[in-house]
């Protein structure tokens, strides 16, 4: 993908403030800090195109960006983090399920599991809500710089008995080394050549 410009469009929570566009959209979700934002980052090729943070949890809106005029990518709301204020909880759930449940040009979620980590309830919870809506989605372990290569088959497989999600649709990723970004980008490139249906 020949990234020609890229653009912040807004920050929304609910469907009234959605950008209003009829262009094909690509959103990225995930539990806090697992690495959404420094995804998008190294897919566009933007050192700070999204704000990253080491503090987990800041980003608790919906943010737009338009990438060369053709397509959105969006950096949904982060979960799981437990220092969040309840009443943020809370909203977490309606805004992200109204979002995958509305949004009509949404056409695939990059879905990210951190490759240390257990998989929760809120990660299963976001994997019913894509198959009940028929959002076509993207698994994407990432942060695979962090272990050694021999323990990554290991920890896939763990990863794959508890989503349920097929082993061989997983893509391995590191926002470092920028290991797996070409093959995120083909799936990304398929999933927006897909017809509304
Ligand atoms: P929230 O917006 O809070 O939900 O987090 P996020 O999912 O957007 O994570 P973010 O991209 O901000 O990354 C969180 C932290 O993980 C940052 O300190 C990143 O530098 C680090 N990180 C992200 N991806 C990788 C990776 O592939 N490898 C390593 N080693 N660190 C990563
Ligand atoms: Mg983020």
């Amino acid at each position: 993908m020949k990234i020609v410009s890229t653009e912040f469009i807004k920050s929304a929570t609910r469907p009234g403030n959605y950008p209003e566009s009829d262009l094909p959209e690509i959103a990225f979700a995930g539990r806090s800090n697992v690495g959404k934002s420094s995804l998008i980052n190294v897919l566009v090729n933007r050192k700070s195109l999204v704000r990253t943070s080491s503090t987990p949890g800041r980003t608790q809106l919906i943010n737009f960006f338009d990438i060369n005029g053709t397509f959105t990518l969006v950096d949904l709301p982060g979960y799981g983090f437990a220092k969040v204020p309840l009443a943020v909880k809370k909203q977490w759930g309606p805004m992200m399920r109204t979002y995958l449940e509305t949004r009509e040009n949404l056409r695939g979620v990059v879905f990210i599991l951190d490759i240390r980590r257990d998989v929760r309830d809120e990660d299963i919870q976001m994997i019913d809500w894509l198959e009940e809506f028929g959002v076509p989605t993207i698994p994407v372990v990432t942060k695979i710089d962090k272990i050694p290569r021999s323990k990554r088959a290991q920890q896939l497989k763990q990863i794959v008995a508890a989503t349920g999600l097929p082993g061989d649709s997983f893509t391995l990723f590191s926002a470092h080394t920028r290991e797996g970004a070409e093959d995120i980008w083909e799936l990304i490139e398929s999933a927006l050549e897909e017809d509304e249906n």
